[in-house]
């Protein structure tokens, strides 16, 4: 796939309008910020790591020296955090939000807030964000960006365990954190007229995602990925592509890669992984999550 040609028709300038976005020095957020950048998108990094940001920013302005971008600081574990940047960001013009974080295969913990830590950074932070972020959103007619998995396909609900804390497989627990993310999210925005949600799935593609497996076996994962799957560069694209399409509303939708979710162009398709019922569970769970937070 020519990259150039493929942005010509797929993507349009976005001179004047502004792009906050979370994980951007990640594997993905790398690429998807230096396309942003060449569509001329102020952009606005939403990381824990200052230094890490600083050194993104100067990569970016050093391919494009008229490129806007500033810095908040989020660490979707430090509540305080999330609070600040919430506050900043309602002053704030936003076009676009995208909500690129996400962990796998770490350590799990419980937060500060008492919740497991990949539940947390994955969805709760996330959703959390949206929804109070919801009046400014609505104001500027915002669209929201979040990147799901294949992987939530993998992980029903299981109503007794929300979090999963008694699961011990790494890509059921992220696969469930993933669900909940996607299938809240959608009905957030089921009845919204004014901000929007396109859910994505880069596919699968190596990025900083496997460095918390053991060395040796990170190292065989890591040539199994590159070899076999497209590179980030291209796996970002498929986030590009969900900024200009429009998702159905009335039943969920994706934009992923068109051949098994792996492979191919960034194409927006069904996703008839969850019945009725289980997304409206996960949305109550959703709603009494932020409610308990909020308070
Ligand atoms: N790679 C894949 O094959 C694949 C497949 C399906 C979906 N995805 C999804 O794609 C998105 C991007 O992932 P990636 O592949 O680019 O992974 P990555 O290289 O590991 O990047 C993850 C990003 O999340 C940030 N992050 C981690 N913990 C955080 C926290 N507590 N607070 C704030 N930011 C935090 C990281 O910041 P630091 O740089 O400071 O660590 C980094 O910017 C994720 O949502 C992931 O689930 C990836």
């Amino acid at each position: 796939m020519n990259i150039n040609k493929w942005m010509q028709t797929n993507t349009t300038d976005l001179t004047g309008k502004v792009v906050a976005i979370t994980g951007s020095t990640g594997g993905l957020g790398k690429h998807i910020c230096q396309y942003l950048c060449a569509l001329n998108a102020e952009l606005i990094l939403l990381d824990r790591s200052e230094e890490k940001s600083a050194e993104q920013i100067k990569e970016l302005t050093a391919l494009y020296p008229n490129a806007k971008i500033s810095f908040i600081k989020l660490d979707l574990l430090n509540f305080e955090d999330v609070k600040i940047c919430i506050e900043k960001l309602k002053n704030v013009k936003l076009d676009y939000l995208i909500l690129n974080t996400g962990i796998y295969n770490v350590e799990r913990k419980t937060t500060s807030l008492g919740y497991d830590n990949i539940f947390q950074v994955n969805f709760l932070m996330p959703y959390y964000i949206t929804k109070t972020l919801m009046p400014t959103l609505q104001k500027n007619k915002a669209k929201v960006i979040a990147v799901s998995s294949i992987a939530h396909n993998y992980s029903k609900t299981n109503k007794m365990d929300i979090q999963f804390l008694n699961c011990k497989k790494n890509s059921k627990i992220y696969g469930n954190s993933k669900r909940f993310l996607t299938f809240a999210l959608f009905k957030l925005f089921e009845n919204e007229n004014n901000a929007s949600l396109t859910l994505v799935h880069p596919g699968i593609t190596l990025t900083n995602m496997t460095n918390h497996y053991p060395k040796a076996i990170n190292w065989l994962v890591k040539i199994g990925i590159k070899v076999l799957f497209p590179n980030p560069k291209k796996a970002s694209l498929n986030i590009n592509k969900a900024m200009f399409v429009n998702s159905s509303k009335i039943s969920p939708q994706w934009v992923g890669p068109s051949t098994f979710n792996i492979w191919g162009k960034p194409k927006l398709k069904n996703l008839k992984t969850a019945n009725e019922d289980e997304i409206n569970f996960i949305y109550s769970t959703a709603e009494k999550l932020f409610e308990t937070i909020k308070n």
